[in-house]
């Protein structure tokens, strides 16, 4: 059984702030002065409607998307104008939304995660010099242990077109972990899994957080898993925030219940 409590570590994850991060596209604000703090080893949860600017908020943490203003800060460095390669560098790492491995093993896909951390330059791989034949050896090995952690060593040298869809969501999540980051954005790492696969992939989420000791922030329209995974819960709505708290706090919020079951719709127009 995992335990909710982080096994403590040697380097605690920095804390991750995002302050009044405002982004436009054309007359659309999609986020609108957006403030929020991910505790040092939490899970917190980024939720709302569809629409309301969460992924935008992961393209803005993660690099892909430059703010109009505001600032996100990881410990001391400013992520606000980096480009995505320097921000994984610093340890933030993200799964996207949409699957977006189809080709390779899966032992490849992580590969790709662990990019990153090549110290051996393209030269030395391609001449399979020493240095750079043990370096892959132990990329290797930190890919194998990623692998079992996520429950996919079974698949390890299976092509990822020949897995079940919720397997494909985990090769995604696991390569965001071979990049070993101190932050992992995880964006609807549940979405379109049947039940079994959800609670496995909550399940592994705890692991990884007590493994591992990062911090997780989570976008997930899966209130159940939001709230049994989260240690705090920030709520937006047309790109505004309108509720932060726990999750006891978030649930019963009079403006969080109105975004959600859209009680400004005349109750007359429900058949
Ligand atoms: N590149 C873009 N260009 C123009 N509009 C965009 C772009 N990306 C997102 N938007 C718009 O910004 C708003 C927020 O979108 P976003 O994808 O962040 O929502 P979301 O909360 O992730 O929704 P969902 O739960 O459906 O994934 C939406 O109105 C969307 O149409
Ligand atoms: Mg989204």
């Amino acid at each position: 059984m995992s335990t909710s409590a982080p096994r403590p570590q040697a380097t605690e994850p920095p804390e991750l702030r995002v302050q009044e991060v405002t982004v436009r596209f054309a007359g659309l604000t999609a986020l609108d002065d957006v403030s929020f703090t991910v505790s040092p080893g939490s899970v917190h949860a980024l939720i709302g409607p569809n629409g309301a600017g969460k992924s935008t908020c992961f393209n803005v943490l993660s690099g892909l998307c430059r703010p109009a203003s505001g600032t996100v800060r990881l410990g001391d460095a400013e992520l606000t104008r980096l480009a995505p390669h320097r921000i994984a560098a610093l340890g933030v790492a993200r799964t996207f939304q949409n699957i977006v491995t189809t080709e390779g093993t899966v032992a490849d896909n992580l590969m790709l995660g662990r990019h990153v951390h090549s110290r051996a330059g393209f030269a030395a791989s391609a001449l399979r010099l020493p240095r750079a034949v043990r370096e892959q050896r132990e990329h290797l090995a930190k890919a194998r242990e990623i692998a079992e952690l996520t429950g996919l060593e079974r698949h390890f040298d299976t092509p990822v077109a020949l897995l079940s869809y919720g397997d494909r969501k985990r090769v995604e999540f696991a390569r965001a972990l071979c990049l070993e980051p101190s932050v992992l954005l995880l964006d609807e790492p549940v979405a379109g899994m049947n039940a079994a696969e959800r609670a496995r992939t909550a399940e592994t989420v705890r692991d990884v957080r007590a493994e591992l000791g990062l911090s997780v922030v989570l976008v997930e329209h899966d209130m159940g898993l939001v709230m049994r995974l989260a240690d705090e819960v920030t709520v937006l709505d047309f790109g505004r925030r309108i509720a932060h708290g726990t999750p006891d706090e978030v649930r019963g919020d009079p403006e969080v219940l109105r975004a959600y079951l859209g009680t400004e719709t005349p109750q007359e127009d429900v058949a």
